[in-house]
């Protein structure tokens, strides 16, 4: 089985019963903010394209690259369709001229022409990338591949039990805003990025530790930033709390907890790989490659200007009302949602300034009074400053996801009063009936879902789901003291009083161990 590197979270497959291409990646995603890193765009993209089968793993746009899809993959290609809740991705591709549709049911093997086979394991709560995440599992020859992509599911039995995978290839970088964003003094910024910088390598680990493949593909990050305003985002400045390391420090890391089998894939790297081994030729050395990172940024960003300057043009529409057209989309959507309002439970400000730089108008999404309205010098619950032309062009294309394009690009300062709230984003990445209904169905459904088994960790029984999205705490759950920290997300909570110290509500059922 070949496998190049074609940049982020894509990479070819080629065996000799056919070619699977995922999730191609070249175009700026999220108001240009992130770029592929090392830059993929100058590979052979036309030959590249021209595949038997394409695998997109979600909607987020550093995944699915509708220009690129448009522009260079063969519409002749099956479509491997993640079995997700709405048909959004396959509406999708079919405008962008794709016919053919393999919906792969969950988590089975699919066995395709010349004994090829795959199986997609979809997961689908709404906390899940844009509602769904994937990952697909290949087997072609007695050689297996994980692409887990970003997916986070809560273990890997389900492709461990087909048997040992030789390939595994995962995220281990960040892919969020936080805690950047937040308007907090650099002291506290840093030593959360530093926290979070260490919860994704241990999460990677335990993953790795999961499967035990025979080689680990570190992929799906960290993109680059190439607009003079987030130039900071870029791993490169010695700063502790980055979210951001790259492959390279992957290697370095991976090596400090005994890991010796990690290969970097490069953009044009290809590695074959067998039942017994693996071979891997680059472009240019790796270690050459990251040794001169900043080099390469800084022409890249030199090549890129023109692409950022034309994207921020086309983001100004001052014909548009904003406050009415925030209202005309969100006000149907707060009558509607019964779980997401509650769980927001406050009113949410946006602080939008204008063309000048100066000019600021407040907007409120009053979630209990269930309206848009004008701020009115009230105490939020969170509160985003962004430029007004975002806005305007959220409206203007009728963005039913403001987590897959506004909140990703970075382009917004944050604050809020109290605990990380998932609800918030959970609503603003479901602007549309469809989403919102499915969202709404889904906590219900968790809600009510009876939780009734305990288990028994150090002092405490606790129960055995963790209440964020259900790991099983017997594998995922750590006891400090009076602390629980769930590894998966690492969410944490106050056992004497059932707390959640990460997020709003999910409390914790949990009680000491009775004394003998
Ligand atoms: S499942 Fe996410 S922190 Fe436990």
């Amino acid at each position: 089985m070949r496998v190049t590197g074609t940049g982020h979270a894509s990479m070819r497959i080629d065996t000799a019963a056919g070619s699977i291409l995922c999730d191609p990646w070249v175009n700026p995603a999220y108001f240009a903010s992130w770029f592929p890193f090392p830059d993929n765009s100058l590979l052979d993209w036309e030959t590249l394209g021209r595949v038997d089968y394409l695998y997109v793993s979600h909607l987020h746009r550093d995944h699915f690259d509708a220009k690129h899809l448009r522009e260079f993959v063969s519409k002749d290609a099956t479509v491997l369709l993640p079995e997700f809740p709405t048909s959004e991705m396959e509406d999708e591709l079919r405008a962008l001229g794709f016919t053919k549709f393999l919906r792969a049911p969950n988590e089975q093997v699919v066995e395709l022409d010349g004994g090829l086979k795959i199986m997609i394991q979809a997961l689908t709560s709404p906390t899940d990338g844009p509602i769904g995440d994937s990952s697909l599992w290949v087997e072609y020859d007695g050689v297996r591949l994980l692409n887990q992509n970003d997916a986070r599911p809560t273990d890997l039995t389900v492709f461990a039990e087909l048997g040992h995978v030789h390939a595994h290839l995962l995220q281990f970088s960040g892919a969020i805003w936080y805690p950047m964003v937040y308007e907090l003094p650099q002291a506290a910024k840093t030593a959360f990025g530093k926290q979070k910088r260490e919860r994704q390598f241990d999460r990677t680990w335990r993953y790795i530790d999961d499967l035990k493949a025979d080689h680990v593909f570190p992929i799906a990050g960290p993109p680059c930033f190439l607009d003079d305003v987030l130039w900071q985002f870029n791993d490169i400045h010695g700063d502790e709390g980055n979210i951001f390391p790259d492959q390279s420090v992957f290697l370095s890391e991976y090596a400090k907890v005994g890991g010796t089998n990690g290969i970097v894939l490069l953009p044009g790297s290809v590695a074959e790989v067998t039942t017994s081994g693996a071979t891997t030729t680059h472009p240019q050395p790796v270690e050459e490659f990251f040794a001169n990172k900043t080099a390469h940024l800084e022409e890249m960003r030199e090549r890129k200007r023109g692409v950022i300057e034309a994207e921020k043009a086309s983001w100004r529409h001052p014909e548009i009302d904003v406050l009415a057209g925030m209202k005309r989309r969100i006000e149907p959507l707060l009558d509607e949602s019964i779980y997401l309002a509650k769980g927001v439970g406050g009113p949410v400000r946006f602080d939008l300034v204008g063309y000048d730089g100066a000019e600021v108008e407040s907007i409120v999404v009053d979630f209990p009074g269930k309206q848009v309205r004008p701020y009115a010098d009230e105490k939020v619950r969170y509160r985003f400053r962004t430029e007004r032309a975002l806005i305007e062009h959220l409206l203007h294309i009728d963005e039913v996801d403001w987590v897959n394009s506004l909140f990703l690009s970075c382009r917004f300062s944050a604050a809020r009063i109290g605990q990380y709230n998932e609800f918030v984003y959970a609503f603003f990445k479901c602007l549309s009936t469809e989403r919102l209904q499915y969202a709404e169905g889904w906590y219900d459904e968790h809600e009510r879902a009876v939780d009734a088994e305990d288990v028994t960790l150090g002092d405490w029984v606790v129960q055995r789901r963790c209440p964020h999205l259900k790991a099983d705490l017997t594998r995922f759950g750590i006891v400090e003291g009076d602390q629980l920290t769930c590894q998966l997300h690492g969410w944490k909570f106050d056992l004497p009083s059932g707390r959640c110290l990460t997020s709003v509500g999910h409390k914790i059922r949990a009680a000491r161990t009775p004394t003998p």
